[in-house]
């Protein structure tokens, strides 16, 4: 029997690309979703028939009936946050317990993690990354430094285990004197998010997907995050702490390279970034605010203002690299309707020196911008690539061109039925 394929779904700038929905549109196609990076730092927004989900943690192929959701072992996961999110999809008729199976191998971030965010933000003042205050980088932290819990600790003896690393987390506090905290009630919720969590099912995911494959069957690697996020290839510090690029995919789900299919590459018709850190082609002015109202673009999570600015190639560029993108989908392109013109960066310079190739350090860089001519046409009520006003196709040949990708989706809305396949894609019919 031909062995399954996993193809990857990965953001490839700084996140909030829209993946999720995308993964539900392909979700049809495959038979297995899983998420193989972060945690309930992502806000992965679907909407569809009217109703507007934020996943989190759960992978977005949870709508789909007869489709299996895996939470692999390189995502963290906090077991309140789960709760809540996993109750709202069953109160709205989702049955969760058949179609998830969480690793045991995952790491659980626990109410101190959280409290351990705040404090070393806290710490670093000026030069804070903005996390989401999720817990996510001392649980990956503890991960590395092998003391973190896992899933698969739940299982025996967890209140001894869960007081020993609460009690080491209680003493990092203190020394940093980050004590006015109280987690009482957060802590109780906590421990029913365990109980709740008892209930699924807690499996080796890496060998369910192993036999997976091995049966033909093909699974959709959904990313969280994005390229520049990345805790190796990000603009470090100012990055989350897990590897969000396709070789995370590897890694978070225990699956072999050479089982990797496609590499889909999302992202959007301009730039966003949430938090702290370089990103040259920020807008201070009434195009960046104009960019945010009209993409609505603020945080899923964190309720932030994201910064806007135009198309970074310089990014893109790098990110296709390292992720072996296949094909490009390029998002929220309707909210670039009303622009006269439409920049897109192609380099970036600093103190004389220009280049196109991504720096070290992004700090410091200017961007330095081509001009295109806007299409100024409503695109959101389009239905195929054959309405396209030809400004919209010239903007898509240029990035196609630019970046030797093909671009094999473009979407013009946020509903499901405002995504526009541009070409047959021959994979996974
Ligand atoms: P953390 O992942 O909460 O530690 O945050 C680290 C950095 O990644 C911060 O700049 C966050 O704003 C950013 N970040 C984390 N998750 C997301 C996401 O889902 N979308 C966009 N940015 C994110």
């Amino acid at each position: 029997m031909k062995k399954g394929k996993v193809d990857a779904l990965l953001g490839i700038v700084f996140g909030d690309e829209g993946k999720g929905k995308v993964v539900d549109c392909f979700t049809p196609r495959y038979d297995v979703v899983a998420r193989f990076a972060g945690g309930p730092n992502a806000g992965h927004t679907i909407i569809f028939e009217g109703k507007k989900f934020v996943l989190r943690s759960i992978p977005s192929g949870i709508f789909d009936e007869g489709k299996l959701n895996i939470i692999g072992n390189g995502c963290v996961i906090a077991p309140d946050l789960f709760m809540q999110e996993a109750q709202e999809l069953e109160a709205a008729g989702y049955d969760l317990k058949s179609r998830l199976h969480i690793s045991k191998r995952a790491h659980l971030i626990l109410p101190t993690h959280r409290v351990l965010d705040r404090a070393y933000e806290a710490a670093k003042g000026k030069n804070k990354v903005g996390t989401t205050g999720k817990g996510i980088g001392p649980t990956y932290s503890e991960k590395a430094s092998r003391t973190g819990l896992r899933v698969g600790d739940i299982l025996a003896d967890f209140q001894q285990k869960y007081a020993t690393l609460k009690a080491r987390h209680m003493q990092v506090l203190q020394d940093l004197h980050y004590t006015d905290f109280d987690i009482t009630e957060e802590e109780k919720l906590w421990m029913q998010g365990i109980e709740y969590m008892r209930e699924f099912q807690l499996t080796d995911t890496e060998i369910e997907l192993g036999k997976a494959l091995a049966e033909g069957k093909n699974v959709l690697a959904e990313g969280a995050q994005g390229t520049m996020l990345d805790i190796d290839h990000g603009t470090y510090p100012f990055v989350s702490s897990s590897n969000t690029v396709s070789g995370g995919v590897c890694t978070g789900l225990g699956v072999a390279p050479n089982s990797i299919g496609e590499v889909f590459g999302i992202f959007k018709a301009y730039s966003t970034r949430v938090g702290s850190g370089p990103f040259p082609v920020e807008l201070f002015d009434e195009t960046g605010d104009k960019i945010r109202e009209i993409g609505h673009e603020y945080g899923a999570v964190t309720g932030r203002n994201r910064r806007c600015g135009w198309l970074d190639l310089v990014a893109l560029k790098y990110a296709i690299m390292i992720n072996g993108v296949t094909q490009l989908i390029m998002m929220k392109s309707d909210v670039l309707d009303t622009f006269d013109t439409i920049r897109v960066c192609v380099a970036y310079q600093k103190d004389g020196v220009t280049t196109t190739d991504m720096p070290y350090d992004t700090e410091g860089w200017q961007a330095v911008y081509e001009d295109l001519p806007g299409w100024k046409t409503d695109l959101t009520q389009m239905t195929s690539e054959a309405q396209f006003p030809q400004q919209l196709k010239d903007y898509i040949t240029y990035i196609e061109k630019a970046t030797s990708t093909p671009i094999t989706i473009v979407s013009v809305g946020p509903d499901r039925a405002q995504t526009i396949e541009r070409m047959a894609l021959d994979f996974r019919l």
